[in-house]
């Protein structure tokens, strides 16, 4: 039986041998240094550190040497797989600052560069104030109420005192629908939702209803074929004129500023009775402007007082078409343009301004809601 191998060099096994062992250093430092990112370092990580890499082969052959020949090699082997392990943290950490870098660069923003603005759109103001409107009557404990914009005539007109060769029939220049014989038209005024509120609830009725309203107009700076007017209705059993020039200055107040003095001229309407227009005070001038040249007002032409809606109490003929004892119950209604009261708030000289729908007058309102 013979001793151990003392002899044996492992330098002899090629794999092991100094030279063998710097080569693949070597290489596997020149692969390292070439990975020009983190791509291409994992792919040298793999061939130069990976279990199938040169030095990992060569680390394998130690387990077969002499055990006196075991620690030299190990040593050798286990030096040069450290040196190119260091190699690879250190290549990895300069590649992943460079890696940082780039994408900071790639994803930055100039957030000082001229962009397109995707423009907001913005209620429109007749919304708006119509909107207002109905919440001042609904903080006074009135309803809001609706009726179909195609209207029986009947409704439009001959329930609300205006039989068909009365001149006010004429004087509302009627859509109709189909042929003037369907009895059927696009509502001339809001004043039909009187009566539908009437016919729809039990007394005592207050309503305050806004809509759109269709007249056979031109288009021009004072006139628009659709417009919108609001309505108001108060039904109880003891309703007075008072209540209505209460109600209207309250209403008033909200719309041009606390304190706006209201007038009453007496006029004519068939479903109220007394009938009267509603004036405003120049809410600018305070009619300052009147009999003094040198100070002309051109919110109210000098006029002191600017023209806001129709008024009255409503006629019985209307309450009793609508089924109501006259002799238990009253009420007063009102009926204003809503483009005419935002000409008046606002200044809008020109009715197609608010028709139109341009943006750029919309959003001088602002984005209220
Ligand atoms: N409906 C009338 C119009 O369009 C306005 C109006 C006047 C309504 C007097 C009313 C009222 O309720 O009492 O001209």
């Amino acid at each position: 039986m013979s001793g151990p191998n003392t002899s044996f060099d492992p330098k002899q096994v090629v794999a092991l041998n100094d030279a063998e062992v710097e080569a693949m250093v070597a290489q596997a430092m020149g692969a390292i240094e070439q990975a020009a990112d983190l791509e291409a370092l994992k792919a040298a990580r793999l061939a130069h550190a990976g279990d199938r890499s040169p030095l990992a082969l060569a680390n394998r052959e130690i387990g077969a040497l002499p055990p006196a020949a075991k620690a030299d090699a190990g040593r050798r082997v286990g030096q040069a797989r450290a040196r190119v392990q260091q190699a690879l943290v250190e290549r990895q950490a300069v590649l992943e600052i460079a890696r940082d870098a780039s994408v900071l660069a790639l994803e930055a923003v100039d957030v000082t560069m001229p962009t397109d603005r995707t423009s907001s759109g913005a209620r429109h103001p007749l919304t708006t104030l119509m909107d207002r409107i109905a919440d001042v009557f609904v903080a006074m404990g009135y309803e809001v109420a609706e009726g179909p914009e195609a209207e029986a005539e009947w409704v439009n007109f001959d329930a609300l005192n205006v039989p068909a060769d009365h001149p006010a029939r004429s004087m509302q220049d009627t859509f109709f629908v189909e042929s003037p014989e369907s009895g059927v038209v696009l509502r001339t005024q809001t004043s039909p939702i009187q009566i539908r509120a009437l016919l729809a609830r039990p007394l005592p009725v207050y309503v305050i209803a806004p809509g759109r309203v269709y007249r056979t107009d031109e288009l021009d700076a004072t006139h628009t074929p659709v417009f919108h007017q609001v309505e108001g209705l108060a039904v109880d059993r003891d309703i007075t004129m008072a209540d209505l020039k209460g109600t209207l200055d309250h209403f008033a107040a909200v719309m041009f500023g606390p304190g706006i003095v209201t007038r009453l001229r007496p006029s004519y309407f068939p479903f109220t009775e007394p009938s009267a227009e509603l004036d405003v005070q120049c809410f600018v001038c305070r009619g300052a402007s009147v009999g003094d040249p040198a100070n002309p007002c051109r919110t109210c032409g000098s006029e002191g007082w600017i023209e806001w809606g129709g008024c009255g109490m409503v006629n019985p003929k209307v309450l009793t078409a609508a089924g109501i004892d006259t002799s238990s119950y009253r009420g007063f209604a009102f009926g204003m343009g809503i483009e005419r009261t935002l000409m008046i708030r606002s200044g809008v000289t020109d009715m197609r301004d608010i028709v139109e729908g341009d943006v750029r007058f919309t959003r001088a309102y602002g984005m209220e809601s």
